[in-house]
């Protein structure tokens, strides 16, 4: 039996962790480096962020992979977060801006449409349930054509990315605070044919720890 993982603990944890978040790059950045090389950022003129964590994806694509006059709006349900990644993206306040989230799915008052949906290591802390309410509220205010461009964890492709990956659901399903709410799961067996089409899939493992990349059309 897994153990819930409600909205409000997410709250309160990630409150808590605040900028300990950076420290999981030992294997998000391969998986963020596959997602930039496959989400075609400098054709982009507007990036909505679900779950900007401290902004550090956002200062990458302000900085080196967005056009000049793209427009970037982040949105987060920790406060903590909420001001970190407002500090980090200064240098580009007249381009972006960072919104507290109750944590819903209606992304309507931040503007639309957009031209690429990010969201890194969120979907995978949500219940399936909510995964499809999520990409349902991103597909409502999505460009047609615009991308949604994920990467969370998931599940291994060899010995140690799956033996990690066991593990990994098996401390989610004692206690889903110890691994920050988040367990693998296959977002492509999830996300609706009927409003998205995939256009890229991969599984990149780093450190071990197996994470799915998705860009995905809105149609
Ligand atoms: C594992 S962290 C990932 C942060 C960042 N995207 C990254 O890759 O480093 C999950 C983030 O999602 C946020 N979050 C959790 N549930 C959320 C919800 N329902 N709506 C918006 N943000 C949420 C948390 O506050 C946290 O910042």
């Amino acid at each position: 039996m897994t153990a819930e993982f409600s909205r409000e603990d997410a709250r309160r944890f990630y409150d808590r962790f605040g900028a300990k978040q950076d420290r999981q790059g030992f294997y998000e950045n391969a998986a963020l480096d596959a997602l930039i090389r496959n989400g075609r950022f400098s054709g982009a003129q507007s990036v909505l962020e679900i779950g900007c964590g401290t902004g550090r994806l956002a200062a990458r694509l302000l900085s080196d992979h967005l056009p000049a006059s793209a427009r970037y709006v982040g949105e987060d349900i920790s406060e903590t977060m909420v001001k970190l990644a407002k500090d980090r993206l200064k240098p580009w306040a007249e381009r972006s801006e960072v919104r507290l989230s109750s944590g819903g799915f209606d992304y309507s008052s931040y503007g639309r449409p957009f031209g690429r949906i990010v969201s890194t290591y969120v979907f995978d802390l949500l219940s399936n349930e909510e995964i499809v309410e999520a990409l349902a509220g991103a597909h409502a205010v999505a460009q047609k054509g615009g991308l949604l461009c994920t990467a969370g964890l998931t599940k291994g492709t060899g010995l140690f990315s799956s033996a990690t990956s066991k593990l990994w659901t098996l401390a989610h399903s004692m206690k889903p605070s110890l691994v920050g709410g988040c367990r693998p799961l296959v977002l492509a067996d999830i996300v609706p044919h009927t409003q998205w089409r995939i256009v890229h899939r991969e599984v990149v493992v780093s450190a071990t720890v197996p994470s799915e990349i998705l860009v995905a059309e809105a149609t």
